[in-house]
């Protein structure tokens, strides 16, 4: 018996172009679009080629025009700045957006050229971002917990014509000057923006540049409003850099059309929600979450979206999302399970939850990282309500794999984020692209061509786009995740098959972090692996090999590196342990066995592989575990 899940998955693969050309009604299009799929340039697909469209209208102007103009569009609720709560009416927010994208105009921003904005969880964020859409720009995004040389290193790339950045970012208990970064990866960068505007917060005010920087207050006071200017659907929206297996961050691209036409799909048919729900997608705008279910899916489904300037633990305590679920009428909130594992360890028992009245709460929404089956059963029995594991990731911009809710929920099986979403169509192969039999692991690969939303390539970076995703497996896109599907069709994500991790849900290259170990004077080698943590999922640990004949104490050189690492990648790496050893496990051909180092570290079985040089290193490993407060390895 089909259900509307089965029937939705079936067209979308079987008649794509009248599925999303049916789902792209839902868009306001200045010009309709000649042709719903064009594969005249594969392996770089497009949808709605033809179309004009500006996000920016639909995401605001639309709803105005449609008579949503005093709904709350959007509420700020910041505890680290003293409980501020701040409404803004779909009306306010896009007169604001107006006159910022005048701001922006005036410092010579127009169609195409990119805008950084390297902000705290402020609502000026989101104004920059929508603003940007409304002059046919690109946007960039930089989360504030790099560091200036990740800044430059974005900024080199994107090489924008303004940058949008604050005096302060403000964690749980420090205020952080944003201002020295920015200045320093404008220092660092080769490329130099032609000028920046400039939050002043009262929690620390930034000295500017003259002739280069730009006060918030001043620019605003000053604008002329900007109308929205009709773009491609094609044309990009954003470029979000995500970590790749080198360094250096890959560009991930995002379009017009495509992208506010699965958004808005997957509004009613994933989360279940209507125009006027409230919709809280705790995160940071600096992540894909953050653009997808801050900014741009709320906002273009007419709902209220929230911005939280907090933690889920420690402003003030683990009551805060019950608290802001329960006074702005939350609906849906999505997370990642490292916010819940947090709020778990401080309150076991929820106690705090039942302070709060959580009756109009609807649903938990988690992604960033799997959920795993403690997570799920202790929000689940505390929630009472459907806690729904999704998968998906920077380059898709919208789940792979969903429990679709507003189309036929199924029962959930822990650890599985449910089946594919319609649009998706995914395999798991072999090392030779061969289907594998259904529960056995293998790389998850979705054929081509993707659903509109995922990424069409990198930002100047075509031949990336295709090494990094199209070579390994013709025909196929892939995921980089590894784990099998099951005979019903649930889809289990397991790993990931290169050196990314993933720390409090935020994804992280080992390979990065070994370039800045590398670096460090006295250290020959080094490899970095993800271990398992309680609360953040995994998180980096070095072991470093010393040059010969440096005579200076382990301590100092390993506070060095976590230095470097804090420095150069920024806080957000968590990077905090590290061992020297004597030397790292190698195959005789010299790869390093970082997966059996992991294993130890999280006392998983494992084999010792046949191929490895010298055995006894692994004991210097594990005595390093051990040292480092990792009761499972051996000692
Ligand atoms: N600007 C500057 N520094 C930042 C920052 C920002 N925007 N965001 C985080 N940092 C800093 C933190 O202060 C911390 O610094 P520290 O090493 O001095 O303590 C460091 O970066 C690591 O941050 P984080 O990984 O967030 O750890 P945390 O201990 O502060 O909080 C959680 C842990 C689980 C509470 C938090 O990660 C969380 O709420 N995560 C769930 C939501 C989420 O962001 N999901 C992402 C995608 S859905
Ligand atoms: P990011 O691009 O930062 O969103 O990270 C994407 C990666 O996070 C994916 O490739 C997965 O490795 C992991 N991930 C995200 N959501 C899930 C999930 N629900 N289950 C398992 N892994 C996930």
């Amino acid at each position: 018996m089909t259900n509307r899940y089965d029937e939705a998955y079936t067209r979308s693969l079987q008649d794509p172009e009248g599925f999303w050309g049916e789902a792209a009604d839902d868009i306001h299009w200045h010009k309709r679009w000649d042709k719903v799929f064009d594969d005249s340039n594969a392996p770089f697909y497009r949808w709605f080629v033809g179309g004009k469209v500006n996000t920016c209208f639909n995401a605001l102007d639309r709803h105005v025009d449609g008579g949503r103009g005093e709904q709350a569009a959007l509420i700020y609720d910041s505890p680290v700045t003293g409980n501020t709560v701040k409404t803004f009416t779909y009306r306010e927010l896009r007169d604001q957006v107006a006159r910022f994208a005048g701001a922006l105009r005036s410092l010579g921003v127009g169609p195409g050229d990119r805008v950084v904005i390297y902000m705290p969880m402020v609502p000026e964020a989101i104004v920059a971002m929508l603003a940007t859409a409304r002059l046919g720009a690109v946007h960039s995004v930089v989360f504030g917990g790099f560091a200036a040389g990740e800044l430059a290193g974005r900024i080199d790339d994107a090489q924008p014509r303004v940058i949008v950045s604050a005096s302060c970012g403000i964690e749980v208990n420090r205020v952080i000057a944003y201002k020295p970064l920015l200045d320093g990866a404008i220092e660092l960068a080769r490329h130099k923006p032609d000028a920046c505007v400039i939050l002043q917060r009262p929690q620390e005010k930034a000295a500017l540049v003259d002739g280069r920087d730009h006060d918030w207050d001043a620019v605003m006071a000053t604008a002329e409003p900007a109308d929205c200017v009709p773009v491609a659907a094609t044309d990009p929206l954003y470029i979000l850099y995500t970590s790749g297996t080198t360094g250096t961050p890959k560009g991930v691209v995002h379009d017009n059309g495509g992208h506010m036409v699965a958004l808005k799909w997957s509004m009613r048919n994933i989360y279940d929600v209507e125009p006027g729900d409230v919709y809280w997608a705790a995160s940071d705008v600096g992540w894909v979450v953050g653009h997808s279910y801050i900014v741009y899916g709320p906002l273009l489904h007419g709902c209220t979206t929230i911005l939280y300037e907090g933690k889920p633990v420690g402003t003030p305590d683990a009551s805060a999302f019950w608290r802001i679920i329960s006074e702005h009428g939350v609906n849906v909130l999505f997370t990642a399970p490292t916010a819940f594992r947090a709020i778990k360890r401080e309150d076991p028992d929820a106690k705090l939850m039942g302070r709060y009245d959580l009756s109009h709460f609807k649903m938990l929404f988690l992604a960033g990282e799997r959920t795993d089956p403690d997570t799920l059963a202790w929000a689940e029995s505390n929630l009472g309500k459907p806690v729904v594991d999704h998968w998906w990731q920077t380059e898709t911009a919208w789940a792979i794999a969903a429990n679709c809710m507003g189309l036929h929920p199924f029962p959930i099986k822990p650890g599985s984020p449910t089946k594919a979403v319609p649009g998706w169509d995914v395999h798991v192969v072999d090392a030779d692209n061969n289907e594998v039999e259904s529960g056995t692991i293998g790389a998850i690969v979705i054929k081509l061509p993707l659903p509109p939303g995922a990424l069409p390539t990198l930002w100047n970076a075509d031949d990336r786009f295709v090494e990094s995703y199209l070579a390994e497996f013709p025909g196929y896109y892939k995921t980089a995740d590894a784990g099998c599907i099951d005979g019903d069709g649930y889809i289990y994500v397991m790993a990931r098959t290169d050196d990314i991790i993933n720390v409090a849900g935020h994804r992280l290259s080992t390979g990065a972090i070994e370039e800045v170990l590398a670096a460090h004077a006295d250290v020959a080698e080094c490899a970095v692996v993800g271990v398992a943590d309680g609360i953040k999922g995994q998180v980096p640990i070095g072991f470093l090999v010393l040059k010969a004949g440096v005579g200076r104490s382990s301590e100092d050189i390993v506070a060095e590196v976590v230095g470097m690492v804090r420095e150069r990648i920024g806080p957000v790496a968590a990077f905090r342990q590290a061992a020297v050893v004597e030397g790292l496990p190698k195959t005789r051909s010299g790869k390093i066995l970082r997966g059996t180092m992991q294993k130890i570290a999280d006392a998983e079985d494992h084999k010792i592989p046949p191929t490895i040089d010298d055995p006894t290193v692994l004991d210097g490993i594990e005595q390093a575990l051990m040292r480092l407060g990792y009761a499972g390895a051996r000692p």
